[in-house]
């Protein structure tokens, strides 16, 4: 005979209150008492208590049954208002299917060992909602995107020119010859948009980052998009819908997972456009009210873009750059060319979400700024023939899944945002 599984979350839902079930899953908590063993089972949609009796078949098993262990179990739906989530099952049948050895991971254990065993943490509670709601979100910007009739392209991970500084560059070796890991799938779009105009992609991006931080990691997924003839506001108004798209669509429809974790869902359905948006010099004004000295021409740092979002309290946005504090490709103002089109999001406690900006489109300032940065033109021919055939002014931006995840979420750090994390120190497992 077949026998058909019920998910947690139905029986949670009062589907089969007072019917007979079947569950399967793991062992998450057990309590033995003299009459009754507690079991709460978990699966992949949610926890439930389950009691068997002393009088019951499997109070044998029940008494063996380890935390972690895979379980079959049937029995009768209870709502029972002290049992958690409102249900309860009182199994007739336990079934052990892989009896687990004593599990390493209690209660009071640091972040840094649960990192450890990475592996294992991610069956916390916690784990499964943050991967939840990051299967909701990619889905998301797939959605946002596909409706604003973006192309979805795939971007090659080994390149053979960087595309932001060199400091951060993996290299790895290629047949008889070196290559490095992406660091953004820019270039490679810029030049899709002369065919389809339109283009997005959320891809792994690769960092050499030896600084160890909250907010970087080695390996990270990149939410990137370019769009032929796009000027600054058109870039800015596509970040901030996106962004308050994802916030508005969790905020409604992960309404479990955002309790497992304690998020506010009314702060993520207050995230709205417009954001505001101020100039890089504006904000270097704002920072020297607040006591911070930045040196103009320098990017702002993890503690100037908090203290600017801190004051916000928001999204926002700061454009204008000085041309040394971004990369070669950034495009210069007409009327000011110490200043480039480069727009980052600044959001609080991450700081900066995405940077993104007009690129240059003209084959010969792109060739002097390649010198000035000591990149090798024949490098970048390819790059430099966009420009050769048929030009347009384009632009666009990426930003990093996992900021986007550790801000929307309150988490600590990205860490927590992605199931295998890497870091200078972490990849294993
Ligand atoms: O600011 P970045 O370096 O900009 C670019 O790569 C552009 N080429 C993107 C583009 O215009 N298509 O990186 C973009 C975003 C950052 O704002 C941040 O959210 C994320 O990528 N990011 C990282 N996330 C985690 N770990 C790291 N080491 C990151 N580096 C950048
Ligand atoms: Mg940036």
């Amino acid at each position: 005979m077949v026998i058909s599984f019920t998910s947690i979350r139905r029986v949670l839902n009062g589907d089969f209150d007072g019917k007979q079930v079947n569950v399967r899953g793991w062992v998450y908590r057990k309590r033995t008492g003299k009459k009754v063993v507690f079991v709460v089972l978990r699966d992949a949609t949610g926890i439930i208590q389950c009691t068997v009796k002393r009088d019951s078949l499997s109070w044998d098993e029940a008494q063996k049954v380890s935390i972690e262990s895979s379980v079959t179990v049937s029995g009768t739906v209870r709502s029972d208002g002290r049992a958690p989530g409102g249900f309860e099952i009182s199994i007739n049948e336990l079934k052990i299917v892989g009896l687990a050895e004593a599990f390493p991971i209690t209660k009071d254990q640091s972040e840094e060992f649960r990192r450890d065993v990475r592996h294992l943490w991610l069956r916390s509670q916690k784990m499964n909602a943050i991967m939840k709601i990051r299967s909701k979100v990619l889905k998301l910007v797939h959605e946002f995107f596909r409706k604003k009739t973006f192309i979805e392209v795939s971007p090659p991970m080994f390149i053979s020119s960087a595309v932001e500084g060199g400091a951060t560059l993996f290299g790895v070796k290629y047949f008889d010859r070196d290559l490095y890991l992406t660091q953004s799938a820019q270039l490679h779009l810029e030049v899709l948009i002369a065919s389809l105009e339109k283009v997005y992609c959320i891809a792994p991006s690769f960092r050499a980052e030896k600084s160890r931080t909250i907010r970087h990691l080695a390996e990270y997924w990149h939410i990137e998009a370019e769009q032929a003839f796009a000027t600054m506001e058109d870039l800015m108004r596509l970040e901030e819908d996106l962004v308050s798209h994802i916030c508005q669509e969790v905020a409604k429809d992960c309404k479990n997972e955002l309790e497992t974790l304690n998020v506010d869902t009314k702060r993520l359905a207050e995230v709205q456009p417009p954001f505001p948006r101020i100039t890089y010099d504006q904000a270097i004004e704002k920072l020297s009210k607040m006591g911070y000295k930045v040196k103009w021409g320098m990017d702002f740092g993890f503690e100037d873009e908090k203290a600017l979002a801190k004051e916000f309290g928001k999204p926002f946005f700061v454009y204008a750059y000085p041309k040394e504090s971004k990369a070669f490709y950034c495009k210069m103002y007409e009327e000011n060319p110490k200043l480039v089109m480069s727009v980052d999001m600044i959001v609080p406690n991450i700081g900066e979400l995405a940077t993104g900006g007009s690129r240059i489109d003209d084959k010969e300032k792109l060739i002097v700024r390649l010198k000035e940065f000591g990149l090798k033109e024949e490098d970048y021919d390819w790059y430099i023939d966009q420009r050769r055939y048929g030009t347009t002014p384009h632009g666009g931006f990426g930003m990093g899944v996992e900021r986007l995840l550790a801000w929307m979420l309150n988490l600590e750090t990205v860490m927590e945002t992605i199931p295998f994390p890497r870091t200078t120190r972490r990849y294993y497992p």
